[in-house]
């Protein structure tokens, strides 16, 4: 008999295990690489039964979970269980573990803990796991998933890093960015280390600078009470954007394997200084789109408004809580829902190469991309004509929606009178290589890759505290009470103007999508 795997889902009713984490897993079912013997286990307070949580999950693998087969479901959903439990204390615990006492029995078994509860529950929920014998490895690893935000600044991240290691070791540790599962991004590192063509251009020597762009339409909708306390810094630059530029500039790994690639990511975020705090577009460029602030200010009447009737119906705790939750918030807030930011890495290979990394929310368009900037020739033969610059070898490596790699480079307009030069793509479409399909979701790779034990694309303590290095003095520049207000840009633009001084008279940002 195969030792059993169990998937625990904490967090089973909310937005991403029916979002992301139940239509991945079952993706992986279609796809015959869950184990077999893998069962999955929904937890949370709500009441339902088996089969009553079945049947919510079926929607949710039917509108997020892409080709829907009902007979893969059907198999799928006989290894789909759920536990009504609260396990915000020990005694909370007592039903799950009676479903393991049914389902394992004494030899134990394999199990990986997700928690997709609120980050705020982290510490606890991990405390209650690790005080009622949950952590403790009987017939099996014992290992916990989280996901991110891993803090809110560097004290804060230190203080999570802490609290899981009180029961938890590091290599039980799963911390997901969810980034790093996407294939286009595991794709920088085939690139560079299984070519030997571009390798040797990645240096100081041919590359003038990288720009790194994640840019997404959405605004920031249902989660702005989280989003306006967390802002596009904390929410993608701190984490997926710097992990995306450790990918471009770190060396080769000996090996593929989660020690050795997180060593090599850490060097790189060692080697980045803590940016200048210019707020004048110099190193820093923080925009927020218009209409931000009336999104609160409706935000704010509406849950004064849910207090007022959950006063009225007689429910004063929860009232209570709604007044609270509406009076954080403050129409005047200066979060930012785009930064762009400038940042060096002070080592042989890119001294003097500046990474010109931006994301933000209400864009132009849903698209992100590494765009590398080579150096131009020393001295070109061909006359311009006047007022034309030459446009120097680009390489784009487009993370999403169109994934793939261009390589722009000049070439001789034909039949024409004299020598005229025009650039031209080399272009490579990722979807090609996969039949035309769809990537897959991040998810898929996680979730099989904490089930397997492999830690590759997770995140290390050290490198998330780094990172948090990194940025928290701009955040809290950006949070003192005198600081200036980000700059307005519309929604559908390519960010503020700001954005675009940052990288100075010669350089321009690649036009986003
Ligand atoms: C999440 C952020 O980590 O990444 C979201 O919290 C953001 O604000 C999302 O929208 C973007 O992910 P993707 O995969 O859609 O680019």
């Amino acid at each position: 008999m195969p030792t059993p795997i169990t998937v625990v889902i904490f967090g089973a009713s909310g937005d991403l295990t029916a979002r992301k984490l139940i239509p991945a897993l079952y993706n992986l079912a279609r796809k015959k690489r869950l184990p077999p013997e893998a069962k999955i286990v929904g937890v949370a307070r709500t009441a339902f039964t088996d089969d009553a949580y079945r049947d919510r999950m079926k929607e949710a693998v039917k509108t997020h979970g892409g080709v829907f087969d009902e007979a893969v479901w059907a198999a799928f959903a006989a290894r789909l269980y759920y536990v009504a439990a609260d396990v915000g204390d020990a005694e909370g615990t007592a039903p799950l573990k009676a479903w393991f006492d049914k389902h394992e029995g004494a030899a134990g078994g394999q199990r990986v803990y997700y928690l997709s509860v609120k980050p705020e529950l982290y510490p606890e929920l991990s405390r209650v796991l690790g005080t009622t014998g949950f952590n403790t490895e009987i017939g099996g690893y014992r290992r916990v998933v989280v996901e991110k935000p891993f803090g809110h600044n560097l004290a804060t991240g230190k203080a999570l890093n802490a609290d899981l290691h009180k029961h938890w070791r590091e290599d039980q540790i799963y911390r997901i960015d969810h980034y790093l599962g996407k294939d286009t991004v595991q794709n920088i590192l085939v690139f560079r280390f299984a070519n030997t063509l571009f390798e040797p251009l990645w240096n100081q020597q041919y590359i003038d600078h990288v720009q790194i762009t994640v840019a997404e339409t959405v605004t920031v909708g249902e989660r702005l009470a989280y989003y306006d306390t967390s802002g596009v810094i904390r929410d993608m630059i701190q984490s997926h954007l710097l992990q995306v530029m450790a990918l471009v500039a770190m060396e080769s790994p000996s090996k593929y394997n989660a020690d050795t690639l997180r060593n090599e990511k850490l060097k790189v975020l060692d080697c980045i200084p803590v940016p200048n705090l210019d707020q004048a577009c110099k190193d820093v460029a923080l925009g927020q789109y218009a209409g931000y602030r009336t999104e609160l200010a409706a935000l704010k009447a509406k849950l004064e408004k849910d207090a007022q009737a959950l006063a009225a119906k007689g429910d004063h705790k929860k009232a209570d809580e709604k007044r609270a939750e509406a009076a954080a918030i403050n129409p005047l807030s200066k979060t930012p829902t785009f930064a762009a930011v400038r940042l060096t890495i002070e080592n042989s290979r890119w001294k003097n190469v500046p990474f010109f990394i931006r994301s933000g929310k209400g864009l132009k368009k849903r698209y992100s991309e590494v765009m590398i900037q080579f150096r131009c020739p020393p001295h070109l033969m061909f006359p311009l004509p006047k007022d034309e610059i030459l446009q120097c070898n680009r390489m784009t490596l487009v993370l999403q929606p169109n994934e793939g790699i261009t390589l722009n480079f000049q070439t001789k307009v034909p039949d024409v009178e004299g020598t005229r030069l025009r650039p031209k793509d080399l272009a490579f479409d990722y979807r090609q290589g996969n039949e035309g399909k769809a990537l897959p979701e991040a998810y898929e790779r996680m979730l099989l890759d904490a089930i397997q034990g492999d830690a590759s694309l997770f995140l290390r303590s050290d490198e998330i505290e780094r990172a948090w290095e990194i940025m928290d003095p701009i955040i809290a520049a950006s949070e003192k009470a005198d600081a200036p207000d980000p700059q307005t840009y519309e929604i559908g633009s390519e960010g503020p103007d700001c954005s675009h001084k940052l990288l100075g008279e010669y350089r321009h940002w690649q036009p986003i999508g």
